[in-house]
Formats: structure tokens, C-alpha cells, sequence
């Protein structure tokens, strides 16, 4: 296990019915909120209604702002940004996902940035180019979809419309204060919504758990529970979408996948995001159904550097009997029954089913080089890979 430090200072509020508590949480935090949510708002109006009321009740003036887009682009964080200062908001809340919560975090900080807010972007990984913001105003954060945990982390990810990259930034002022987790908001989520979430979720303990160090017994205990707990309870909310207590499972553990506690000492750099990223900043793809598709073919073409592991996901994940067998048929297995339960709850795991065709492989490998790439020349990955082995992931994903 590698030495680290853990700092995470965001308060969680979760349960059925803890929407209500938004309103007293944030006049705690500022007088003026700024409420940012979808541009397509109609299926959870009545929502963003209450909080309003709720805002409105507690005694702050509300500035909606109701732009955003799944894959968010920096030009709604601009647009944000230039009304959070005509209008002198002091606190800034999200109403959700993970698009809506990395305007709103980027928004939050942009108040205060100087100069171009791309410039706080991770742009390029072999030298440091970033600025990252050091001060930001107060967050509050209403998630809506189980996924991404930004409502525990102080990342936050956006696209650049003009050069088609999608990035992200990392920075303390970025936690939220507070985030109220309100399962029962996640009930009238759309299938596909619910099984991409999953597979983000899912994603996220596998960045870690296939691309971090060896000897972290507990670490590896606490993200095998994290997939298992998404893989048993995506199928009963499909099947089951009003189940309150299913739900609750699904974001408390969406929650904490990416939160920093299940990583620390684990290291790990979520390079299956980079190749996601570009997958989505070319072709729109929905962000989990990205990490499906990338997922599978990673582990396809990397399974053989660390097949030990793909043999303990397969015993401990998959509940394989894996005793006696030829481990490279083991992993071979579990990936073929990874890739068939992705499938099964609905997410793409092959770029033909999002009729995308492999003709622009060489641009996004281009951009994975260009975006991800460290100063050795390489992905930053378990093994670090190089240009040749991206174009291979990807072409396996086909
Ligand atoms: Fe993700």
C-alpha cells in the first residue's frame, strides 16, 4: 500500500424525504442561491418547483439556471458564471447529476477565477498547464442520479466545445459543504439512465481496483463491495423502479465509489476515464455507456499483465469457482460474463451498438495522446500503454 493523505469535508444528509431539509441547509450557507439543473427540466419539474419554494421559504432570492446539457460545455459554465455575478449570488446549488453538479462546481469557482476558466482545466498531462482554483462559493448539491459521486468529491469534469476536449479539474474548494442524497429522487430516473449510472459506479471501483498497487486487502474488500452491491440491485431497480430502499442502496454506494476513501493507498489513475472522456467529447456518448464500452475492451486486451487479479475478480466478484482452472480461462470467463451483464441491464458495450464505426479511431487515439498522455509517453495505467495499445482498445471495442 502507498502512503496517503485523505481529506474529505463534505457533510452527507442522506434518506427518503431529505429534500426538504434544502431550504434550511442553505440559508446556512448564503442569501442568493443560484439553482443549476437541465435544460431539458420537464420530468423533474415539480422538483426543481419544490426546491425553489423550499429556497424561496428560507428567506434567499433564487437564480435558476436551467442550461444544462448531458457532456456539459464550457459555454454554459461562462453563461453561469457572467449570471452568478450580474445577480451577486453567494451560494450555488445543483440539481442533478453529474452534469448538473460540475457546472454548478466549475460555476461556483469561476466567480472567482481569473482569466480564462479553461485554464483550470486538466488540458494535458505532460507538463502542468492547469491552474486549479483555489477559492470558490459555498455548494450544495441535490443529486438526482446515482453515478458519478461528485456530491462527495471535488473534481468535476466539461467539454470544450471549440477543440472537442473533455476534461476535468481537481481542487479543494471544489467539495461541496453539503449534499443532501435523496433516494427517493432517483425513483423516476428512465431505465437507461438507471444502468448507465450503475456501470459509471461500477466503473469507478474498477479504475482503482484493475490500475492500483498490489497489497491493499481492505481497499480490495471495500470495491468488490461496491461492484457487487451495484451488480445485485441495477436488475431489482429496473425491475422495480418506485423501490425507495433499492434505490437507497444504489446511491449510497455511487456515493462512496468515488469519493477517495476506497482509493487511498491504492493509487490508480482512472485511465479507462481518459479513453472515455474522448469517446464522449467526439460522439456525445452518455458518460457510463462510455466507461461500458471502454471497460470491456480493456480488460480484453490488458488481462494478461495482471491476471491474479482478473482471477479475484472472478472468485470474489463473480462468485466463479475458480479453484483448479487455467487462470487465463478464468478471466477470459468473467469478462465474457462482465461483458453479458453489462448487456443484460441495458448499456451499450461495443461502439456498433451506438452505430459509431471506427473511423475516426486515429483522431481520438490523437486525443488520448494529446489530453492523457504523461511526460514518459504514455497512459498512466497498469501497465502504462502506449499509442499502440489505445488504438487496440479501441479497435477491440468496435
Ligand atoms: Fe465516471
Amino acid at each position: 500500500m502507498e502512503n496517503f493523505e485523505l481529506y474529505n469535508p463534505v457533510k452527507i444528509i442522506f434518506g427518503p424525504g431529505e429534500v426538504s431539509k434544502t431550504g434550511e441547509e442553505a440559508a446556512k450557507l448564503g442569501k442568493k442561491a443560484m439553482v443549476v439543473s437541465y435544460h431539458e427540466h420537464d420530468f423533474f419539474i415539480d422538483l426543481l418547483k419544490s426546491v425553489e419554494s423550499m429556497l424561496t421559504a428560507a428567506g434567499l432570492g433564487v437564480v435558476p439556471f436551467y442550461e444544462v446539457t448531458a457532456n456539459p460545455l464550457m459555454g454554459q459554465v461562462d453563461a453561469a458564471v457572467r449570471k452568478c455575478k450580474d445577480e451577486d449570488v453567494d451560494v450555488v446549488i445543483a440539481v442533478g447529476g453529474g452534469s448538473a453538479m460540475d457546472v454548478a462546481k466549475i460555476t461556483a469557482a469561476g466567480v472567482h477565477y481569473q482569466g480564462d476558466l479553461w485554464e483550470m482545466i486538466v488540458s494535458r498531462h505532460d507538463e502542468e498547464v492547469a491552474e486549479p482554483p483555489e477559492k470558490a462559493l459555498p455548494l450544495l448539491m441535490v443529486p438526482t442520479l446515482p453515478a458519478t459521486s461528485s456530491e462527495m468529491n471535488c473534481g468535476a469534469v466539461v467539454t470544450n466545445e471549440r477543440t472537442r476536449e473533455k476534461s476535468y479539474v481537481f481542487a479543494e474548494c471544489l467539495y461541496p459543504t453539503v449534499s443532501i442524497v435523496d433516494p427517493s429522487l432517483t425513483c423516476s430516473l428512465p431505465p437507461y439512465q438507471t444502468a448507465c449510472g450503475a456501470a459509471d459506479t461500477i466503473s469507478h471501483a474498477m479504475e482503482t481496483y484493475l490500475n492500483g498497487v498490489d497489497d491493499t486487502p481492505l481497499q480490495d474488500r471495500f470495491l468488490e463491495g461496491v461492484i457487487t452491491t451495484i451488480m445485485e440491485n441495477v436488475g431489482k431497480a429496473l425491475e422495480d423502479p418506485n423501490n425507495v430502499k433499492i434505490r437507497a442502496h444504489l446511491q449510497w454506494t455511487s456515493v462512496l465509489a468515488w469519493n477517495g476513501w476506497f482509493a487511498a493507498g491504492v493509487g490508480g489513475w482512472a485511465p479507462m476515464h481518459q479513453l472515455g472522456h474522448v469517446l464522449s467529447a467526439r460522439h456525445d456518448v452518455t458518460h457510463g455507456a462510455s466507461l461500458a464500452i471502454v471497460m470491456v475492451a480493456w480488460m480484453k486486451h490488458l488481462y494478461e499483465y495482471r491476471i491474479e487479479r482478473y482471477v479475484q475478480f472472478a472468485d470474489r466478484i463473480l462468485g466463479m469457482d475458480v479453484n483448479g482452472k487455467d487462470p487465463d480461462a478464468v478471466a477470459q470467463s468473467a469478462i465474457d460474463q462482465f461483458d453479458s451483464f453489462l448487456k443484460g441491464i441495458g448499456v451499450p458495450t461495443r461502439l456498433s451498438d451506438l452505430q459509431i464505426s471506427g473511423d475516426d479511431i486515429d483522431a481520438m487515439v490523437d486525443d488520448v495522446v494529446r489530453i492523457s498522455f504523461g511526460p514518459d509517453g504514455k497512459l498512466n495505467s497498469r501497465p502504462p500503454i502506449d499509442r499502440e495499445q489505445v488504438k487496440t482498445i479501441y479497435n477491440l471495442a468496435l
